[in-house]
């Protein structure tokens, strides 16, 4: 077999998976906001994912991956000992530390993965980093524990109360902000609407910042055109000139709209596997009976 090893595999949460990946020149030279493409079999598309952690030391890298459409739903399948064809990277900018100050990173649902390295290098540049992540429900929090480590201080909010704060992470930020604490510089990742969010908070109290973003990518070499946004009126290529941009400059609603341009294909895609597999399933019991 031949491809790129899966070391370890565990579940995190509810559809969402994390991954150790023998890919020793990826580990070497990863630095904290660069991302891979990997492609799972000769049949399967490319898709982007921000590297969490590396171990040079084993080769290794940290992947995490949250069930959204086909190719994820095919990751979640793959289990510790399992090969993945394809692996680039590592892609994109690295995330520009400077010594910002008073730094808020806000991770929204699986954007906390992406968020981890790029907290722990601010840390790591001399910044006070304090930390909102935000879920939908206790059960879908992840890697709290280890931002409590890097971080200076630990916000947690559930959309539902079940764990932290009531309500989003834009609701934590504001009340934070009201009891006169000043954040110098905000990073934001997570879904499209909480970024958009975010960068509407944060321009109320007048911190500027970054958000990484995640646009539809094909070769992620700045050919294809497919991950363009638009950040302060300019053509940006996400793979090459990102993943990170001016929060308060990106277009976050043209983002969404090209972000759903192949929703019916992808539902499509996600139907037509499942059907496959359920005759699988049928061929299998009526070869048995
Ligand atoms: P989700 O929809 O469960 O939201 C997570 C949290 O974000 C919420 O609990 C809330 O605190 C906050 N949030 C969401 N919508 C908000 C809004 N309108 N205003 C204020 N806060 C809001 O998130 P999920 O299901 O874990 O995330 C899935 C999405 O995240 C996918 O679309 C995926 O593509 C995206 N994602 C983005 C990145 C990135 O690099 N930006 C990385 C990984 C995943
Ligand atoms: Fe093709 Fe960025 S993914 S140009």
């Amino acid at each position: 077999m031949s491809g790129y090893l899966i070391h370890s595999a565990r579940q995190l949460a509810d559809k969402i998976y994390e991954y150790w990946v023998e890919a020793p020149r990826i580990a070497t030279k990863h630095a904290a906001g660069q991302f891979i493409i990997l492609r799972l079999h000769d049949h399967g598309e490319r898709i982007p994912l921000t590297v969490v952690e590396t171990n040079p030391q084993s080769g290794q890298i940290r992947l995490i991956v949250q069930v959204a459409g086909k190719t994820t739903e095919e990751f979640a399948q793959l289990k510790t000992g399992d090969f993945i064809l394809d692996l680039v990277g590592p892609l994109g900018q690295a995330t520009h530390i400077h010594n910002w100050g008073n730094l808020i990173v806000i991770g929204g649902g699986v954007g906390s993965a992406p968020l981890l390295p790029i907290a722990k290098a601010a840390k790591a540049g001399g910044n006070k980093v304090h930390a909102i992540i935000g879920a939908r429900s206790k059960d879908l929090l992840i890697l709290t524990e280890e931002f409590e480590t890097v971080c200076d201080e630990v916000r947690v909010c559930t959309d539902d109360g079940t764990f932290g704060t009531k309500g989003f992470v834009t609701d934590v930020l504001n009340s934070w902000c009201e009891t006169g604490t000043r954040f110098t510089y905000g990073i934001a990742v997570g879904p499209v609407p909480m970024m958009r969010a975010a960068a509407k908070t944060m321009g109320q109290w007048g911190i500027p910042g970054l958000a990484s973003l995640n646009p539809i990518m094909l070769d992620g070499t700045g050919m294809c055109g497919a991950c363009r946004v638009t950040v302060n009126n300019v053509t940006r290529f996400a793979c090459v000139e990102g993943p990170e941009f001016d929060i308060h400059g990106v277009d976050f609603n043209e983002l969404m709209m090209r972000n759903r341009s192949y929703i019916n294909e992808e539902h499509e895609a996600v139907e037509h596997a499942h059907q496959c597999q359920l005759n699988e399933m049928i061929k299998h019991v009526r070869a048995e009976a």
